[in-house]
């Protein structure tokens, strides 16, 4: 059977196409997803792709991977650089995380440079628009095929 990966997004991300276009560009996160959900066939994965605004909704989510998701590949928005909650669901879940951003948050505003999120992914990926989603689901792919232990 494929293994699942849980593709969480946080507040705002409803908004991706519409909302401040020249930092995160023009696609929806509609599109977000059917790009998630091709690369993850090409990969033999398949994807459970989710948004809240609510951050409680996104720590029950990563609490309920444990047992029954494989990976987590979690873009937390503005709670990245606020939620000790979803650090702790993170670490609480024992599912391999990878961290993504659309945006290149070490060349924005001071306080976007530190991560909670940061503390229990094995690696982050930011900058690269969109297809950052591709290249952390190839990283969670990798951890799965070839370092599934920490
Ligand atoms: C973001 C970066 C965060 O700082 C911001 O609050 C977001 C989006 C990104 O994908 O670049 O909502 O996570």
């Amino acid at each position: 059977m494929a293994e699942t990966i849980l593709v969480l997004n946080g507040p705002n991300l409803n908004m991706l196409g519409v909302r401040q276009p020249e930092i995160y560009g023009r696609e929806s996160l509609d599109d977000v997803r059917r790009l998630c959900e091709a690369h993850a066939e090409r990969l033999g994965l398949t994807v459970d792709f989710r948004q809240s605004n609510i951050e409680g909704e996104l720590v029950t989510w990563i609490q309920q991977a444990r047992g029954s998701a494989d990976g987590i590949l979690l873009n937390a928005g503005a709670l990245t650089h606020t939620s000790v909650a979803i650090l702790d669901a993170l670490l609480a879940s024992e599912v391999p995380a990878v961290e993504v951003h659309l945006s290149n948050i070490h060349q924005r505003e001071a306080f976007r440079r530190h991560s909670y999120v940061a503390l229990a992914a094995r690696g982050m990926i930011c900058g690269f628009g969109v297809h950052g989603y591709v290249l952390a689901l190839d990283a969670v792919a990798g951890i799965l095929r070839h370092a599934p232990q920490r």
